[in-house]
C-alpha cells in the first residue's frame, strides 16, 4: 500500500484533509472529537420517533455507533479493509447502489430511514465511503440529519479525491435537473487512502484525470504533464499519484476557501463544465459520464480561448484521445442544440453564455459570450478533432 505522509490543510470552513494510509486514523479522529462527547444523548426511532427523547443515561457501545454509507462496488472490493478500519460493532453500515441514480430523493429517504433506525445524536459521525455519488448523497444526508451530523468523506475514486470530496457541495438530482437539491456542507475531514484506487476501472481513472487537467489549465500547468502521465498505468507511479492528489487538493481547497459560495473565483472550477454539462444533458446522462464530458468541454473552451486571441493549446488533451475514445457520433449534427442548452445554464446572467476561458495555461478568466456561431464552431471543432 502507498505510504502517504499526513497533510492537513485547513480552509475557511475548517474542513480538514488528511493523506493517510490507514483508515483507522480517521476513525480515531471521529471517535476522539465526536463520539466521546457524551453531552448529547442519543435518540432512537424505537423511542418515540426520530428526534424525540433520549435513551437511558448510560451510553453503551451501541450508542457510539457511527453511521457509515458505502458504495456497493467499493464494499464488495474492499470489505476487509473497511471492516478492519471501522469495526462492525462501532458502525452501522448502509450500502449505496452504484450509479448516478442513487443521487435521488428516494435514496436520500432510505438513508434517512436507515439513520433513524438506530441510535442517533447530533454528534454521531456520518462517514461516506465511495465516489462522488456516495459523497454527494452522503453529504446531503449528513447535512439534513438533525440539522447536520459531523461528516467524514472517504473518497474512493480519483475524481472524488481530487474534486468532489472537497469544497462542501452536496446534493441529489431532481427531475428539474442534476444537483438541484442540496446544500453547502463541509466535512470535518476527508481521508485519502490510495489503496482504494487499485480496483478503479480505467474509465473512472480518466474521469478523475479530466479534473486534474482542469487544474492544470486554471492553476498549475505542471498538472497537464502529471495528469497525462496518470492516464497510462505504466507511468502511474505512487509518487506521481501522491503528488497529483496533494496538488489538486491544495488548488481546489485554496479556491474554495477564497470563495466558498461560488460568487467569483470558484467559478474557475467550471472550466470545460459549461460545455460538458450541455453534452451530459443532451446525452441524458446515459453514455457519456461527467469526466468524459468535461474532457470534450475543455477542448471546446480552449478553442474559444484561441479564437479570442489567447494562448491556449489543446495538445495535451488530444494526445489522450485514444485513451478516452469518446463516441460522439450521436451528437455531431446537434451542435446548435448544445449551444441552446448552454444558454440555459444556471450560471448565466441574461442571454449571454458565461464561460471560463484561459488567457494562458494556468491563467483563467471569466467572460460572457453572445456569439452563438462561435460556440457552434467550438462544438464542431471538438467533434472533428475527436472523431477523426
Ligand atoms: N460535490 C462536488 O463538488 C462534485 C464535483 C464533481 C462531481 N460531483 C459528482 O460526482 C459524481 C461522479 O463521481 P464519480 O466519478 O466518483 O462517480 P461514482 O461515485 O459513480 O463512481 C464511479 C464508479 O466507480 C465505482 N467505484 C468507486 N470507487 C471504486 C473503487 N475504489 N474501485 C472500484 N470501483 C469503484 C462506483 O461503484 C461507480 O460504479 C457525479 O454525481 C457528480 O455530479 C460532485
Amino acid at each position: 500500500m502507498l505510504q502517504l505522509p499526513s497533510l492537513t490543510i485547513t480552509d475557511r470552513d475548517e474542513s480538514r484533509f488528511f493523506l493517510f494510509d490507514d483508515l483507522r486514523l480517521l476513525w480515531e479522529h471521529a471517535r476522539g472529537t465526536d463520539l466521546l462527547d457524551k453531552a448529547d444523548k442519543p435518540v432512537t426511532a424505537d423511542a418515540s420517533g426520530p428526534g424525540a427523547g433520549s435513551a437511558d443515561d448510560g451510553i453503551g457501545k451501541k450508542d457510539l455507533q457511527a453511521v457509515l454509507i458505502a458504495d456497493e462496488h467499493v464494499m464488495a472490493a474492499h470489505r476487509e479493509r473497511i471492516n478492519a478500519a471501522f469495526p462492525e460493532d462501532m458502525v452501522r453500515c448502509f450500502e449505496v447502489p452504484s450509479g448516478e441514480t442513487s443521487k435521488s430523493v428516494s435514496m436520500w429517504n432510505r438513508v434517512m430511514d436507515f439513520a433513524f433506525s438506530g441510535p442517533l445524536k447530533r454528534n454521531t459521525p456520518f462517514i461516506a465511503i465511495g465516489g462522488g455519488v456516495t459523497g454527494d448523497l452522503g453529504g446531503f444526508a449528513a447535512a439534513s440529519l438533525m440539522r447536520g451530523l459531523p461528516l467524514y468523506h472517504v473518497p474512493t475514486t480519483l475524481l472524488a479525491m481530487v474534486d468532489s470530496a472537497i469544497g462542501g457541495k452536496t446534493g441529489i438530482n431532481h427531475a428539474f435537473g442534476k444537483n438541484t437539491i442540496g446544500a453547502f456542507y463541509h466535512p470535518r475531514a476527508v481521508l485519502f487512502d490510495t489503496a482504494f484506487l487499485e480496483t478503479l476501472p480505467q474509465r473512472e481513472w480518466l474521469c478523475g484525470i479530466s479534473e486534474v487537467l482542469k487544474y492544470g489549465y486554471i492553476s498549475d500547468p505542471g498538472l497537464l504533464v502529471d495528469g497525462a502521465a496518470l492516464a497510462d498505468p505504466a507511468t502511474r507511479t505512487p509518487e506521481l499519484l501522491q503528488h497529483v492528489i496533494e496538488r489538486s487538493v491544495r488548488i481546489k481547497s485554496g479556491v474554495v476557501a477564497a470563495d466558498a459560495r461560488e460568487s467569483g473565483r470558484r467559478a474557475w472550477l467550471n472550466f470545460g463544465h459549461t460545455f460538458g454539462h450541455a453534452l451530459e444533458t443532451l446525452d441524458n446522462y446515459r453514455n457519456i459520464n461527467h469526466g468524459e464530458a468535461v474532457y470534450a468541454g475543455m477542448i471546446a473552451a480552449l478553442f474559444v480561448s484561441r479564437r479570442l486571441g489567447y494562448q491556449a493549446s489543446d495538445d495535451t488533451l488530444l494526445q489522450l484521445k485514444e485513451k478516452y475514445r469518446l463516441d460522439l457520433r450521436p451528437y455531431t449534427s446537434r451542435a446548435a442544440e448544445l449551444v441552446t442548452l448552454m444558454t440555459h445554464d444556471k450560471k448565466n446572467r441574461d442571454k449571454d453564455i458565461r464561460l471560463v476561458l484561459v488567457s494562458a495555461h494556468g491563467s483563467p478568466l471569466i467572460t460572457s459570450v453572445s456569439d452563438r456561431s462561435l460556440m457552434t464552431d467550438a462544438w464542431k471543432y471538438t467533434f472533428d478533432v475527436l472523431m477523426t
